[in-house]
């Protein structure tokens, strides 16, 4: 038996970051939108527990026991007494170390999908506890939509969507790593004598009216000057995007891909062939928000 299931992954429209907290994380404000660009991840009963990869990128997935999906399956396995003796093959789509929750979305689909191959029944609750020992944007891959993230970003509230929005996300030459980029975020003082992190009303309405005028007014990054400190040059991607007509643009994430929001489909389309031109990242995409969170989609029985 296999078991294949799809996850989307993310753009955060509003990243509100609070001052480093004794444990070293930061507490959050966190507007995840799913968006779809998926990677997949098959499960299939081994004699041991192994990680394999295909697609563009697949060079940088780490495929040892620190591959998020390989700790999803441990620690499914660990909660239910059996062994996690099984293959994970991811197939990767979305950008590796992008600022896109890749990482998370491999973890919560092998979650789902060992959940599946096992029968073991375990609840929601259980299973986003366990997203949320995984890492903080894990609980968010499972679930996808759009939702609140407070705490470290795993406490999610769902929120509702009144439409579809249009992106454009260009990749970025090299990665970045997300405790670089609150180490960078801590050094620049940012957190600094500010305010515990809230989700902004105006944001919050624009996405229920699935009004992309409203919410490109009030798209917000507190991690963006990090970002750009480390790879000043997404400032020229950030600058060509606007110039090609995106309503705003902004860093996704810990970055470095960025993201571009366009009135509507015809208009990303615009924007994706502008970028691609510019010579200022290696790739372009388009994708639709809000995508469904983790998901089955195929079932073999050998
Ligand atoms: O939770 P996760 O393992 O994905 O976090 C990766 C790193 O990102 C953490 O070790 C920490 O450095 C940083 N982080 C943070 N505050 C958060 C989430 C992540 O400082 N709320």
């Amino acid at each position: 038996m296999s078991v294949t299931v799809r996850v989307p992954a993310k753009v955060n429209v509003q990243l509100a970051v609070g001052p480093a907290r004794p444990d070293g994380y930061h507490d959050l404000a966190n507007v995840f939108l799913a968006v779809g660009l998926y990677d997949e991840v098959t499960v299939t009963p081994a004699d041991d527990l192994r990680v394999t990869c295909e697609g563009p990128d697949a060079g940088q997935v780490p495929l040892d026991r620190t591959n998020l999906a390989a700790r999803a399956a441990e620690a499914l396995a660990a909660r239910y007494g059996r062994s996690p003796a099984v293959h994970l093959h991811i197939a990767k789509d979305i950008p590796v170390a992008g600022g896109m929750a890749g990482g998370s979305a491999d973890g919560a689909g092998a979650l789902l999908a060992c959940d599946t191959l096992w029968g073991t029944g375990a609840s929601r609750e259980e299973l986003l506890d366990i997203c949320a020992e995984l890492g903080s944007d894990v609980p968010f891959s499972l679930v996808g939509g759009a939702a609140l993230g407070t705490g470290r970003g795993e406490q999610l509230q769902p929120l509702e969507v009144g439409g579809t929005f249009h992106w454009v996300f260009a990749m970025a030459g090299r990665g970045l790593s997300t405790p670089a980029v609150f180490r960078e975020f801590d050094r620049l003082g940012e957190g600094t004598g500010i305010p515990a992190p809230v989700a902004s009303r105006d944001l919050l309405d624009a996405l229920a009216k699935g009004d992309p005028d409203a919410l490109a007014a009030t798209v917000s990054n507190d991690l963006q000057p990090a970002a750009l400190s480390l790879f000043p040059e997404l400032a020229d991607t950030l600058a060509a995007g606007r110039a090609a007509g995106a309503l705003t643009a902004l860093v996704s994430g810990s970055g470095p891909t960025t993201a571009f929001l366009a009135r509507d489909a015809q208009s990303a389309a615009t924007v994706a062939q502008a970028l691609a031109a510019s010579g200022t990242c290696r790739a372009v995409r388009t994708a639709t928000g809000p995508a469904p969170g983790a998901t089955v989609v195929h079932v073999a029985h050998a």
